[in-house]
């Protein structure tokens, strides 16, 4: 365990300088435990009242999961809340039976002190998630989400390992959240955008960097609706896997995340020591604002030049075979200017998948997929807004180039490919991770077997 913890060091770079000392909190071990309750945060900081959130462990976001690729996970489970939930395991390749969602791989672990255990293998390297699946956003929105980290056998060398976790809150001038999570409005456009951002569950102001070290900076989106497109203003950080799914190292100038989505990043401190930094989230352009600062204490660089940020090894995903696959159109539409389903019949159900607007429990199987086989899905928005589409249990490449992953930002009104083996048996949930969305009517069931 030591050793896995023990923070790995640059290798003696160019300029010989010494070897980084480990001056930063170590992660912490992994606990076997979560237990979800009611507890309080101080979301906004200094001087404004606590806010009332659920969380795992006391703490939002919850506690960090780290595993090793190839390690066992095995996590019990104890509700405290007053409301039955599930975990759900974002982006893992997992048996279906330990996917998490309710009514569909388990059913939901009761309120007021059900347990269930989750325990599967841990096959992929990668920056992942964890967060209750039921429908309505509320869970998601009240605090429930954490990081779970699968590092590599052999971690490409960086002096600190952080995880920022973003999320959102709709909060009042005391810092109260609004319990409005199903608002019609809201979930018919682009889902709720919640007037206060945290990263790692507090308002930040700055984040405290030494100038010559490297960070490996891993993003978590956990928010229910908001989109981020981070700028690293004076630094040039080096995306290196993107859902966990490694990438060619290549400079990122904005990285944009969709709901559920993650980004790993190799970030060199290049600038001075006593320098800032503006963090600059654009995503919405008329709303860009400073996430934070990148505050560069006063000490001596650790290193002066840096070496080429080294490419992580692949996961053992299976490579689809794209001239014999099967291919399968799927249609998003709906939402606010589109063709919204009638309400007559489907009342607070504001989008479709090829047509129908499908609810929570309906559990209708969209997709038979055979088990080995190669599959190309077109996925089709015919809608106005964005939608990140998320599918479980697979890791998916995403035509025509060589990026994978589990969740794909659709633009409004566009269209992306993506290829995968199904070769995980089992009834899978694809679903868009906007989960205003999802809970009214954009999720579908693709059966694998
Ligand atoms: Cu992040 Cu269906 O989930
Ligand atoms: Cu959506």
């Amino acid at each position: 365990m030591i050793d896995r913890l023990r923070r790995r060091l640059l290798t003696a770079c160019a300029a010989g300088v010494a070897l980084a000392q480990a001056r930063f909190a170590l992660p912490q071990q992994a606990p076997k435990r979560l237990r979800l309750a009611a507890t309080r945060q101080a979301l906004v900081g200094t001087g404004n009242p606590d806010t009332d959130v659920w969380s795992y462990n006391g703490t939002v976001p919850g506690p960090e999961l780290r595993f090793r690729q190839g390690e066992r996970l095995r996590v019990e489970v104890q509700n405290s809340l007053p409301v039955e939930t599930t975990v759900h395991w974002h982006g893992l390749r997992l048996p279906n039976a330990m996917d998490g969602v309710p009514g569909v791989t388990q059913p939901p672990i009761a309120a007021k002190g059900g347990r269930f255990t989750y325990e599967f293998d841990l096959p992929d390297a990668g920056t992942y998630w964890y967060h209750p699946h039921l429908g309505n956003p509320e869970q998601v929105s009240r605090g429930l989400y954490g990081a779970l980290i699968v590092e590599e056998r052999e971690p490409p060398a960086a002096d600190r390992d952080v995880v920022w976790v973003l999320s959102d809150w709709e909060l009042d001038r005391e810092a109260r959240l609004d319990e409005e999570f199903a608002n019609p409005m809201a979930a018919s456009h682009d889902g709720r955008i919640g007037n206060t951002v945290t990263v790692n569950g507090a308002v930040p102001e700055s984040f405290a960097v030494r100038a010559g070290e490297r960070i490996r900076l891993r993003l978590v989106n956990a928010s229910s609706a908001r989109i981020y497109g981070l700028a690293f203003e004076g630094h040039a950080p080096a995306l290196i896997a993107f859902d966990g799914q490694p990438v060619a190292p290549h400079p990122a100038a904005r990285v944009v995340l969709g709901p559920g989505m993650r980004a790993d990043l190799m970030l060199d401190c290049t600038a001075q020591p006593g320098s800032r930094h503006r963090v600059v989230d654009g995503f919405y352009r008329r709303n860009a604002y400073e996430l934070l600062k990148l505050q560069y204490r006063d000490e001596a660089p650790l290193r002066r030049s840096f070496p080429p940020v080294p490419a992580l090894g692949m996961n053992p995903v299976a490579r689809p075979e794209l001239a014999n696959a099967v291919r399968q159109r799927i249609v998003f539409g709906g939402g606010a200017m589109g063709a919204m389903p009638r309400q007559a019949e489907h009342k607070g159900m504001f989008w479709t998948v090829n047509g129908k607007p499908v609810a929570e429990h309906a559990h209708e199987v969209l997709m038979n997929l055979k088990l080995g086989s190669s599959y190309v899905l077109e996925l089709v928005n015919e809608t106005s807004w964005y939608h990140p589409i998320h599918l479980h249990g697979h890791v998916f490449r995403i035509l025509p180039g060589d990026r994978w992953g589990d969740t794909v930002l659709l633009e409004p009104k566009s269209r992306a490919e993506i290829a995968f083996v199904a070769d995980n048996p089992g009834d899978w949930m694809l679903h868009c991770h906007i989960l205003e969305h999802q809970a009214t009517g954009m999720m579908a069931l693709v059966r694998v077997g």
